[in-house]
Order: structure tokens, then sequence, then C-alpha cells
């Protein structure tokens, strides 16, 4: 048990399914790589049991949201469904975390978002992560990585009805990891790429969340589980392609196979016209490959284009997306700052 701080600030990095998004759900195997965005959250304790966040800066208008106690129930009125969205996985967070550590204490949450809220780039498990770390921090219970993307996970089950371990883990660790969903527990490794991998990210608003296009991709199997289970079959031998084409640094495959997972994925209903849009336009303008990442419905695409990032975001944008170059950061969760009284 550490001393416990009266504010602490911890933060997480998004990430970008690089392959497997979906059919990692199922089992398969899936590779996702956490970004050089972040999202902070500073925890404050406070006298009383009351939970109150704060979440000012998230690329979409600020809210301010008081929960009467842990447990209670959170009555608010908003038009913006994203914000309700990334509270019920704040308020999670603190729940799972409250009851795994033993502790009933109000606090101020305080969340900022270096990059848009619930756009495929795995805010919510950035959220969530950081959160359950803050939150522990404050109240002088140390953590182990396990515990905290494992805690993340089940952050993430509960609010979404489903979930893979991969963007908690992307979250907790950083760096680009390769997830084998095994019964139990997940077997995680990290993957190096000596070149590094420059992506350009194009983002549209989404149309419905994570939760929606799950509950989508499982009524398509349910009604077609055949054809739906070989694609998913298909998208986890993608991945392993894709990891020998990463481990040898080969660039032009890991891009023709990003080509081939976004066909995949279009096949189970998960791509709009618009990512398509981004995902044909990133190509043309000299992409080695692209595809959309996360969980679709709108959002994000990425696209591998090393040398072409200027043309790709020009591209990008005509096809109607906001653009920006993204790198892969190894820098996981971790601790900002702490004070004590
Ligand atoms: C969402 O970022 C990725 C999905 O595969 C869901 C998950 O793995 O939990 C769609």
């Amino acid at each position: 048990m550490m001393i416990a701080l009266t504010k602490v600030t911890a933060s997480a990095p998004g990430k970008v399914a690089l392959f497997g998004e979906h059919a990692v759900v199922y089992g398969h195997q899936a590779m996702a790589g956490a970004i050089d965005r972040r999202v902070r959250v500073t925890v404050e304790q406070r006298s009383d049991d009351l939970i109150k966040i704060h979440a000012m800066d998230l690329s979409i208008p600020g809210i301010v949201l008081t929960i009467g106690g842990l447990g209670k129930d959170v009555s608010i009125e908003t038009d913006y469904v994203r914000i309700m969205d990334a509270v019920g996985y704040i308020r999670k967070a603190i729940e799972v975390t409250s009851s795994h550590c033993g502790i009933k204490k109000g606090i101020n949450v305080h969340i900022k978002s270096e990059m848009p809220v619930g756009a495929g780039l795995g805010t919510s498990a950035a959220v969530s992560v950081a959160t359950i770390l803050a939150y522990s921090t404050a109240m002088g219970h140390e953590l182990k990585s396990d515990e905290v993307s494992a805690l993340g996970h089940k952050v993430e089950l509960e609010v979404q009805g489903a979930a893979s371990p991969m963007d908690t883990a992307v979250a907790t660790r950083g760096g680009i990891l390769l997830i084998r969903p095994l019964i139990g527990k997940a077997s995680i490794t990290p993957v190096k790429v000596e070149q590094g991998l420059p992506l350009v990210v194009g983002y549209t608003p989404r149309e419905c969340g994570t939760g929606e296009m799950l509950r989508r991709v499982r009524n398509l199997r349910d009604a077609a589980p055949e054809s739906v289970d070989s694609i998913l079959c298909s998208i986890g031998k993608v991945v392993s392609e894709a990891d020998s084409a990463m481990r040898s640094g080969d660039l032009r495959r890991v891009g023709m196979l990003m080509n081939v997972n976004h066909g995949l994925l279009e096949s189970i209903g998960v791509s709009t016209k618009k990512l398509n849009e981004m995902v044909y336009s990133a190509r043309s303008a000299g992409a080695l490959g692209s595809k959309l990442t996360g969980a679709g419905g709108g959002g994000c695409a990425i696209a591998l284009c090393p040398g072409r990032e200027q043309d790709v975001m020009t591209a990008l944008s005509l096809a109607g997306g906001t653009a920006f170059r993204s790198s892969i950061s190894g820098k996981g969760a971790c601790i900002e700052k702490g004070e004590s009284s």
C-alpha cells in the first residue's frame, strides 16, 4: 500500500487497430499499436462520496456532471450522445476500481483528450485505463500493469456488452502488440518494427458507437454463421501474414495486407461510404495500404504512406475527412503527476 495522494494525473495512449478488429472478439488474433496522442485523467480527492466529472476538452462541447455518490444513478439531459458514452466508461472504471481495491471515496475527475472521442482510436480504453490508474494511485493502491489492463477490459465488457482485451492492453502497455485471445488469459506479444510505421489517420464522425457495431456483426453472424465465420477466420490469417511482414520490415506487404483486411471488414458491414472514400483516395495518393481502423460505422481510416504523408493527408481532406499524421508510441499508461497536501 502506497501513501494516498490528494491529486493524481495519469495518461494513456489512443490506439490504431492495424489488423484483426472484430475478428479478435471471436477469438482470432489481432494487431494494434499505441499512437502519440493521449487521454489525461486527473483525480482529486473529495471529503464526501460524490463523483464529479469535468470533461471539458473532448473535441465536443464541454460538460460538468455530478453523480450522487458511488453506485448511485446519474441524472442528466444532453444532446451530446458521445459525451454520455465517455462518461459511462469513466463511471464504470471508478466502480470496478472501487470494488477491486475496496475503496469508497468521492473524487473530482478531469478528463482531457488529444484526439476525438469515440472515433475508433481507442479513447474509451484510454479513458478507462487512465481513470483506473489515477483513482487507484490517489487512494494509495499500487496496481500491476496486468491488473490495470484486466480491470480496463472488464469496464469495456460491462459498458459495451462485448470486447476483446486488445484496446485496453495497448492503452496500458504502449507499442505494437499481437493479441491472441485465449480462453482464460490472452497471449500478448510486442511486435518491433525497426523502420517505424508512418501512418496518416483520416477522421469522420461516427454514425454509431462500438457497442452497436459489435451487435451488428453478431446479428450478421447469427444470420449467416458459416459465411461470417469464414470471413473472421480469413481476417485471423491476414493477421499472421501481417505479423511476419512486420517483423521482416516488408512495408509493401504490410500495406497490401491492410487492403485485404479492409475488404474483409467491408464484407461484414462495418465500413461506410465515407470510410471507403477515404480508404480509396489514400491509395490513389500513393499509400502502400489503407483500411478502416477500430469498430467502424464511420470514425477513422489509416493509411501506411512512407514519404507520401502530405499527399495522402490532402487526399483524405478532399474525401471529407480530418487528416493528421500519427506515429506509433512505445509509451503506455503512466502517472504524470502526484500531489499530496
Ligand atoms: C474496437 O477498437 C475493436 C473491436 O475489435 C472491439 C474489440 O476488440 O473489443 C471492434
